[in-house]
């Protein structure tokens, strides 16, 4: 899972009541005020906690809603899940431990003349993120404080239930795998990413989801495809720099996000069809918020702004960039066709308005941040994952 955005001082605002246009007529309330760019070059960065948490925002009919949609989740959206007896597992990318003593460690050493070439900045991101995925119990809690999908019982057999147990089990591999290589590198120190996960953990994230699942698929399917996104680029620069290994194991992960978008995706798309109003003002709902990161609580202990300078060194590697995150609205709308939903109240459809205008919207804030940040001077930042070694932002 990855950053939000702090673009500009600029309001994003709600269009007026019918109008359809996305500027200068604007409704004084609600609004969402974007914080000031900070001080580094990156515009993917961490928001603040929100202040006010908001919780069981979905009215009881709709509760009633997703057990209706029991029997079409089952046909849906668990086929989605691999069996596991066809999953890969991170054994299997990992230095074989049956293996005769020399021969093991001979392999870790490929491994690590492998890692050699790969830069401190690198394992800067693909530490953050493996840290991401590590903080999986988070995820999964997050998920079952949804009303009408929660699993009740621990084992429930509701098909919601399953998923999200499933989902977890297919989660959990990526940050064992990621971790464990990055162990075997040498390069990284474990200490710090430790007390970093268990900081993470400890402190949760706050998403806004409201235990509503109209709004928590909405940031499900952003989420999964966030990380799609992010793993792909870093297979892509483990490629790059000689790591074939390393770029298989990240892009076999890329493929599991990329399933769990299309189910999470697929999830709000029925909703739009059962309930296009309802549906369109959750996606608007989270966009107005935009899409916490769930990791920006992340601490080791040392820097305060620890998640601000990951995402800042994931930003100018290109491996998760304020661009993406304006690309990724642009594809679910596309993905959802929400320019073409029909048959939504006229609160749906302002919602609609104000969804369908917004990525052009963060485009051009994001030129501007980006045209402020290439005048400031680079600046060195240290990370204690990497043995307090600095990192140009
Ligand atoms: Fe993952
Ligand atoms: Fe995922």
């Amino acid at each position: 899972m990855q950053a939000s955005l702090y673009l500009d001082t600029k309001t994003l605002a709600w269009p007026s009541r019918g109008h359809t246009s996305t500027h200068h007529i604007f409704r004084p309330t609600p609004t969402v005020r974007l914080r000031p760019l900070p001080p580094v070059s990156a515009v993917a960065t961490s928001p603040p906690p929100l202040t006010r948490q908001k919780a069981h925002s979905l009215p009881p009919e709709k509760v009633e809603l997703f057990k209706s949609l029991e029997g079409w989740a089952s046909q849906t959206i668990l086929p989605f899940l691999k069996p596991v007896d066809e999953c890969w597992q991170p054994s299997a990318f990992l230095p074989d431990p049956s293996l005769p003593k020399e021969e093991f460690l001979d392999r870790v050493r490929a491994l690590r003349d492998r890692t050699d070439g790969l830069p401190d900045e690198y394992f800067v991101v693909l530490v953050g993120d493996m840290i991401t995925e590590e903080a999986l119990p988070t995820y999964q809690s997050m998920i079952n404080g949804l009303d009408g999908v929660r699993d009740e019982t621990g084992a429930s057999s509701s098909p919601w239930a399953k998923w999200t147990r499933a989902w977890t089990a297919e989660e959990n591999r990526h940050g064992d795998l990621l971790k464990t290589y990055l162990y075997l590198s040498g390069r990284v120190d474990m200490f710090k990413i430790e007390k970093t996960i268990q900081n993470l953990i400890g402190a949760g994230m706050e998403p806004g989801t409201e235990n509503n699942p109209y709004l928590g698929f909405v940031y499900t399917s952003f989420q999964e495809r966030a990380t799609f996104i992010s793993h792909g680029n870093t297979a892509r620069l483990a490629k790059d720099r000689g790591d074939p290994v390393l770029a298989r194991i990240c892009g076999t992960i890329a493929s599991d996000e990329r399933r769990h978008e299309f189910a999470y995706s697929k999830i709000v798309e029925k909703l739009l069809e059962v309930d296009p109003t309802g549906a369109m003002v959750a996606i608007a709902d989270m966009m107005r918020k935009k899409i916490t990161m769930p990791a920006h609580l992340m601490y080791d202990g040392e820097d305060p702004k620890l998640f601000e300078h990951f995402a800042a060194v994931a930003q100018r590697l290109g491996v998760y960039t304020a661009q993406d995150y304006a690309d990724i609205l642009e594809f679910l709308i596309g993905r959802w066709r929400l320019e073409k939903v029909e048959g939504m109240t006229g609160e749906g459809k302002r919602a609609q308005d104000f969804v369908c205008g917004l990525a052009p919207r963060i485009r051009r804030l994001e030129e501007r941040a980006d045209k402020r940040a290439r005048k400031m001077e680079p600046h060195g930042v240290k990370f204690s994952w990497i043995y307090n070694k600095e990192v140009v932002l």
